[in-house]
């Protein structure tokens, strides 16, 4: 296991990079305001110190979806054309349909089309659909290409880019087919944030405010003063938020890597209740986001239950995802039933021996997992939230 901690350095002004420390397969996150050509100059540093080590210019393939290429994935394809690489652009549907056996299959075709050979570099323009569905494309594809994430939503700019995993779903669950592979860099542009719809925008917040409840009170000091410059997407604050969400995440993964010692668990705060939500409510009903933010004050309420915390805790997290205009109870007329919603949470992958296992704060920036919850303290939550 390595030790060394994650970096944030901040070389010029308007960026700063968070070292990921996984031995050979270490690599950079850049978090740029307003210079997206800077992926270009990056891109040869990062390939000749990964893993592939080669340097020189070859074969590119950048994967986007419709909504994301003529927005930033066309211009950036002319960028790197003009820095002498042969670039192949495949734009799938936008949506979670694409993360399927059918597109990566596609994309394989365009692969052999190409005459791609092991330094053909993947690149994923897009939010956490894209970033998934090519991360499995590089890393199945002659047992793995050169992967390069640009995340462009908040979700994946502060979580699904960071981290290794990759996949695509199966008609009988979510993230079924994948693997671990880590990419050899991730770059991150602030301003690709100002095209986002709000609704994206604000449910990325949730799993922000989730790093800061469970491993940095400090960063959630900062989120509750910020919330004015946070909601206008000022570059500085989105910059700060986005680098810190990162390297939180990042420390996590580099202690456990492939979720094998159960420490990765911590990043599952409120996300027992909110799997549960969202299958309920009907995927798309509620966002990933906006279940994430009402799981998190249940898991909260749970916390207090159990004698963790104290209610003004479970308060300050109410008013903070309030102000960021996230829900913080289930939508009227939603009518979950109270058992429906238990069984549904023990049928969660996550679920180890039929007990329903919890991650709950015992104050701000701190966490526990816990194994050995009572059912009757998770069904008097739920009651309170039932409508
Ligand atoms: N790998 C991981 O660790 C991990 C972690 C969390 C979530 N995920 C996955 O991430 C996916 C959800 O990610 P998402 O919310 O980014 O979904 P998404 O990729 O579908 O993007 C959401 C929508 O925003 C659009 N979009 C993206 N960037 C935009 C921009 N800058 N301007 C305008 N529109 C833009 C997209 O076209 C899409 O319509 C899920 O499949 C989930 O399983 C993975
Ligand atoms: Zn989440």
């Amino acid at each position: 296991m390595n030790k060394k901690a994650t970096l944030v350095t901040t070389p010029s002004e308007n960026q700063e990079i968070v070292h990921v420390n996984l031995s050979k397969r270490s690599y950079d996150i850049a978090i740029t305001s307003g210079q997206q050509d800077s992926l270009v100059s990056l891109l040869p540093g990062w390939l000749e110190k990964s893993r592939f080590g080669f340097h020189g210019t070859g074969k590119i393939i950048l994967v986007t979806d419709d909504n994301v290429r003529p927005l930033f994935a066309e211009k950036m394809e002319s960028s790197l054309k003009q820095a002498g690489w042969q670039t192949k652009l495949h734009s799938l549907t936008p949506g979670e349909k694409s993360k399927s056996l059918d597109s990566i299959s596609k994309m394989y075709d365009e692969l052999v089309n190409l005459k791609a050979d092991r330094q053909t570099v993947v690149i994923a323009i897009g939010g956490g659909v894209i970033g998934d569905a090519a991360g499995f494309l590089a890393s199945s594809y002659t047992r793995g290409l050169p992967f390069v994430q640009m995340p462009t939503s908040l979700l994946a700019q502060v979580d699904s880019s960071v981290g290794g995993k990759v996949g695509i779903n199966h008609a009988q669950g979510k993230n079924l087919i994948g693997a671990f592979y880590q990419p050899v860099g991730v770059f991150i542009d602030t301003d690709v944030i100002q095209t986002l719809p709000d609704r994206d925008f604000h449910s990325g917040l949730a799993e922000v405010v989730k790093y800061g409840v469970i491993l940095d009170q400090e960063f959630f000091d900062y989120l509750e003063t910020n919330t004015e410059g946070i909601l206008k997407r000022e570059a500085e604050v989105l910059r700060h938020i986005i680098a810190r969400s990162c390297q939180l995440k990042a420390d996590v993964v580099e202690k456990d890597e492939e979720e094998r010692t159960g420490l990765r668990a911590v990043l599952n705060y409120g996300h027992t209740f909110a799997h549960a939500y969202e299958a309920l409510c009907g995927y798309g009903e509620l966002m990933h986001g906006e279940a994430v933010s009402i799981g998190m004050v249940d898991a909260s309420r749970l916390a207090e239950k159990r004698g963790l915390i104290d209610s003004e805790s479970t308060q300050r997290q109410i008013d903070l995802l309030t102000k960021l205009n996230l829900p913080v109870s289930l939508p009227e007329g939603s009518n979950l039933d109270t058992g429906k919603i238990l069984d549904r949470m023990l049928l969660d992958k996550k679920v180890v021996g039929g007990k329903l296992r919890f991650v709950l704060p015992d104050r701000i920036g701190h966490v526990e997992v816990f194994t050995d919850i009572d059912v009757e303290d998770v069904k008097s939550v739920l009651e309170r939230d039932s409508v």
